[in-house]
């Protein structure tokens, strides 16, 4: 195997590639795929490109592309929504307003960096990222809005953008300013009202936010969940508005009517006034599993999103089967015909299904299969057929350790949301059957009382749809569970030896070469570990491995990891010094684009990382389009080669819990087989170049911001499996990628980071992970995170201590010679990560890692 020589990576000229030219068009296709129009009444939208539109809001000229931290993406350019729909070809009546908005902005930014740097000074001990992470920048509204002058503009309608931002390592607060609009947004909104017949909402927030004000206003005729659109979100937007593009995003959270009615509202995260212990009362019941099961009203359901056109969904036929993969399932067929006479679009029809209430109380129905229609014409017919595989329709016996179904008449649901989701057929298992039996994992240490649905209540409305089901005489069929295949989970035991050139490898490797592979590149590090700083080689990266065996005969590269999601996260740019070496700037050139550094001389020649900003997680999931997410991840791969990256950090994938959490915005879902089915497409499409590789995070129960560190996630296995393991376990027996990255929190007691059960029974023995898996970035030094050691990683089988540190060195070297590490299980990682870098890009003759499991 030949290394490949690395170079310079960017380039010297300052002008747009034709690389970012196209992936710039792939960024703006897939954010108008992601909006989801909430509200269209009295034929507000589309808009003809020309039409006079009053724009005002935070997010019309500070349109936020996405969240900060690491989910940030030092791109070139936004293209704000101003102007975006000016290039459309609208007359924008607000200039002045929004340009006033640009000052006010300025002075705010300055501000709020200066009220960072007294934090830094004189509470966060000189920690730059707490004191940046705790202190979210607030937008400002702007000035008010004079109606009377709105009035008078000529303009036929009035678009308000509103706008949060959030990132990590902080929740999000039920307050004004960020979960409620505050009194000069209403005044503003109010003004809007007054003076255009129509007005139409943008949502510019990383996550959910309380929308009960739009009821009080009647003239807000249209609202549209844009979310955080990437770099091309203005012209994105104007292609949705003007109609060049039919909205077809659906929701994939469950919007609520009031914050109070999310099942763990009042106890999430600081909510409940303890940031250390985290109860998930609300076991299974999730987002659209709660709102469904114990009939809240809601907003906007789980699936849900209007389009310009409508669509008719005939069903064919519902039949069981056996899946090209050859597992047990069944398939509803449909015809999709887009019955509008005007507009082409495109359709999402969701399939969901209600278990029998057995011994396991369940959630009343739950999405089991998806598919997205091509763009269709008006009249134009697709046919589909939805495959649900059974074991999708598996729950987690507690008692038995095992996936069960229960015997019993389980209803196939099928429409283009959850709330208009109608019955179309429904089977029968004769009776209780195992599917996988298991051992148990991450036990609760104390007790735990889960929210239960009533049985009683329950049991009715399955009768009636049992009932309506036999009158309507739809679709019926038999499943025998002795049909069905049982599979015994066999747990590994320490091996001595492993197979193939890795294999070799760790076999011939010192002990001090096999401990500075168990973790990232310290030297690289230089005190700056925090996100997007460990990297020296490419600028920007989040980290590095060693070069302990890149000599001959190991060839073991040292492979670059940078950040994700929304992109590929590099500095946008840095210097070569006369002597060759490269200066990529100080730790403060690593955030937003290098806003709190001191402007300095160039040292010698500048090198640009152009890289692209595509939508948030949450945006980007809002498409349904598998198809869309694979040749995303193909772009990425295409910058990650360009960079000589070999590890994208991304996708995240922990589920939605709560709308508070600081970083749902890089996540898909409060719905875990969406979320796992959008993770294995992104996975899947950066696999196919080769040489490059996802790393599926933050694994897992990632569900909380504040005192991320320290907070232990308490719930039980069945919630456990069930809701925040599936979305990973569906990622790795579909994609199988080439990482994932462990969270910081604890789970019942223990670091995710250091638990055998998470990282090597779950992942590795039950799911069959063959990748490489790693910690989360100080996850083993930072004080804030209690007892979690580099030597428990190797233990619990965590490959990687990340971004490397001496201190990990000594904390692996001290338990091999306590005898609390035996040498087998350092091994055991070393050869998981040495198993991944030989299929690196550092590599002339690599092969994509999807190829190597056909
Ligand atoms: C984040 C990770 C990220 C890492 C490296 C951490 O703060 O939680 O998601 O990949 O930094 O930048």
């Amino acid at each position: 195997m030949k290394l490949r020589k690395r170079g310079y990576v960017g380039t010297t000229s300052t002008e747009m590639s034709q690389r970012e030219k196209d992936n710039a068009i792939l960024a703006r296709e897939a954010a108008a795929e992601g909006f989801v129009l909430l509200k269209n009444e009295a034929q507000t939208l589309p808009l003809k490109p020309g039409t006079k539109i009053g724009l005002y809001g935070a997010g019309a000229v500070r349109t936020i592309k996405g969240g900060t931290g690491s989910g940030d993406v030092n791109n070139r350019y936004n293209v704000n929504i101003y102007d975006g729909l000016k290039n459309a070809g609208f007359e924008i009546t607000s200039g002045d307003w929004l340009d006033g908005y640009d000052s006010g902005y300025m002075q705010a930014r300055e501000s709020w960096k200066a009220e960072i740097f007294r934090k830094l000074k004189e509470e966060c001990n000189g920690n730059f990222f707490e004191a940046y992470s705790t202190t979210p920048f607030s937008m400002p509204a702007g000035e008010p809005v004079d109606a009377e002058a709105a009035k008078a503009d000529g303009a036929e309608v009035g678009i308000y953008v509103l706008a949060r931002i959030a990132g990590e390592n902080a929740d999000r607060r039920d307050e004004p300013g960020d979960y409620y609009i505050t009194e000069e947004e209403r005044a503003q909104i109010a003004a809007l009202c007054e003076a255009y017949e129509k007005v139409i909402l943008v949502v510019n927030t990383g996550g959910l936010i309380d929308l009960a004000f739009t009821d009080e206003f009647s003239n807000i005729t249209a609202i549209l969940q844009f979310v955080q659109a990437g770099q091309e979100g203005g012209n994105a937007l104007a292609d949705v508005i003007s109609g060049k593009v039919t909205p077809s995003g659906k929701m994939t959270d469950t919007w609520a009517l009031d914050y109070m009615d999310y099942p763990n509202a009042a106890y999430f995260s600081h909510k409940s006034g303890d940031v250390y212990r985290e109860e998930y009362r609300e076991g299974i019941y999730v987002g659209y599993r709660y709102f469904d099961t114990f009939d809240v009203p809601v907003r906007y359901s789980f699936g849900y999103g209007l389009s310009y056109t409508d669509f008719d969904i005939k069903v064919t036929d519902v039949s069981k089967k056996i899946s090209s993969k050859g597992r047990p399932s069944f398939s509803v067929s449909v015809d999709v015909t887009n019955i509008g006479a005007t507009y082409s679009g495109k359709e999402v029809v969701q399939v969901y299904v209600s278990c029998p209430q057995g011994k396991l109380h369940k959630e009343f129905r739950r999405l089991t299969a998806f598919e997205k229609t091509k763009l269709l014409a008006p009249g134009e017919t697709q046919s589909l057929e939805l495959i649900t595989d059974l074991y999708h329709l598996a729950s987690y016996s507690e008692e038995q350790a095992a996936w069960m179904l229960e015997e019993g008449i389980y209803g196939i649901w099928i429409g283009n949301s959850l709330s208009e989701a109608v019955l179309c057929g429904r089977f029968r298992l004769n009776e209780d059957k195992i599917l996988v039996q298991c051992e148990h994992i991450c036990p609760l240490k104390e007790k735990l009382e889960e929210v239960q649905p009533d049985k009683e209540k329950l049991e009715e409305k399955q009768n009636a749809w049992i009932q309506e089901a036999n009158k309507e005489q739809l679709p019926y069929f038999r499943i025998w569970a002795e049909n069905l295949p049982t599979a015994t989970i066999i747990y590994q035991e320490l091996q001595d030896h492993y197979p193939g050139r890795a294999g070799e490898i760790v076999d011939q490797l010192s002990t001090d070469e096999l401990i500075a592979l168990a973790t990232g590149d310290p030297a690289k590090d230089q005190g700056a570990s925090a996100l997007g700083s460990a990297g020296q080689t490419v600028p920007g990266a989040a980290a590095e491995t060693v070069n302990v065996a890149e000599k001959d005969p190991y060839n073991v590269a040292s492979i670059v990891l940078a950040d994700g999601p929304a992109g590929l996260r590099l500095r946008s740019e840095y210097q070569v010094r006369e002597d060759g070496s490269i200066d990529g700037g100080d730790f403060l050139d690593g955030f937003e684009n290098g806003y709190f550094a001191e402007p300095k001389e160039p040292t010698g020649t500048v090198y640009h990382q152009y890289c692209t900003a595509i939508p948030v997680g949450t945006l980007l999931a809002q498409s349904w389009n598998l198809d869309l997410m694979k040749k995303l991840g193909q772009m990425i791969a295409g910058e990650m080669n360009e960079f000589e990256v070999t590890l994208w950090l991304a996708p995240g994938m922990s589920l939605h819990r709560n709308p508070l959490c600081g970083r749902n915005f890089e996540y898909y879902s409060e719905d875990p087989l969406l979320a796992g089915m959008m993770a294995s497409a992104m996975t899947l499409g950066v696999q196919s170049v080769p040489g490059c590789g996802t790393t599926i995070k933050h694994y897992a129960c990632n569900n909380q911001e504040d005192n991320r560190m320290g907070s232990d996630s308490i719930l039980s296995e069945r919630t456990l499996r069930e809701i925040y393991l599936k979305g990973f376990e569906i990622a790795i027996c579909n994609a199988q990628p080439m990482a994932m990255m462990t969270s910081y929190n604890l789970i019942n007691g223990v670091h995710a980071a250091n638990s055998y059960d998470i990282c090597t029974k779950a992942a590795r023995d039950e799911w069959g992970f063959e990748g490489a898996i790693m910690t989360d970035w100080t996850t083993t030094t930072d004080s804030t995170a209690g007892e979690c050691t580099a030597a428990g990683c190797m233990k619990a089988g965590n490959d990687m201590v990340m971004p490397g540190d001496i201190r990990d060195h000594a904390s692996i070297r001290q338990a091999l010679e306590d005898g609390s590490l035996d040498i087998r299980e350092l091994k055991r990682c070393v050869y998981h990560t040495v198993k991944i870098i030989l299929q690196s890009n550092q590599y002339e003759d690599a092969v994509s890692y999807e190829d190597q499991f056909k």
